[in-house]
């Protein structure tokens, strides 16, 4: 299965503690989300992706993949798949030698000439938002037509739906499910309410 198949929602996950990753988890699953994205922007990702590895049913995975190494630190610590905000070649490359998808950040046309040349026919598209929303991946599709994206950055519970109804977006992603003052105030059931209502949609 292609990895913006498994879910419509992908959480974005920025932890100030590692101890924040476990209830995380298990609250997006109680809401019915089954994937999420802990990026590697702070020192609790690694981690947060380590300790997430415990629970079977949840796909974990890198974001904010910027260099080969990180790929390695994070699969070594149990992600699954890695995202980048961009298209780095390299970071590709380290993703197909450790056997996992890598969703590479696309903003241009130019971008998705270089992603589809190495193969891959899954993305993600950022910042989505700013970069002209569902409109903007309705004209950049259309050349490409095996590319399936996944809008990310500025996406919102109410502005989700507006991607979702693209063919062409089998899944978006946000952090809105997941903000950082939710987890560092241990709001875990509003974490599963946000979760819940964002694969209702
Ligand atoms: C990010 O870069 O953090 C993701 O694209 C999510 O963006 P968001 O915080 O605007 O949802």
């Amino acid at each position: 299965m292609s990895l913006l198949s498994r879910c419509p929602v992908v959480p974005v996950v920025v932890l100030d503690e590692p101890d924040q990753a476990v209830p995380l988890g298990e609250a997006l699953l109680a809401g019915g989300i089954d994937v999420v994205e802990i990026t590697l922007r702070t020192p609790a990702g690694l981690p947060g992706i380590r300790r997430l590895s415990a629970l079977p049913d949840l796909l974990v995975g890198a974001g904010s993949v910027l260099l080969p190494s990180q790929v390695d630190a994070a699969v070594e610590a149990g992600a699954r798949f890695v995202v980048s905000p961009g298209v780095s070649a390299d970071v590709l490359g380290r993703a197909a030698e450790q056997g996992v998808p890598a969703l590479p950040g696309v903003a241009t046309a130019t971008d998705l000439m270089a992603v589809t040349a190495l193969g891959l026919d899954e993305v993600k598209f950022f910042p989505a938002g700013l970069l002209g929303g569902p409109a903007a991946i309705r004209a950049l599709a259309a050349p490409f037509r095996d590319v399936a994206f996944m809008p990310s950055g500025g996406v919102t519970a109410e502005t989700m739906g507006e991607y979702l109804a693209l063919p062409v977006v089998p899944a978006v992603s946000g952090s809105w499910m997941a903000e950082p003052a939710l987890l560092r105030e241990r709001r875990w059931d509003e974490v599963t309410t946000r979760a819940a209502a964002a694969v209702r949609r």
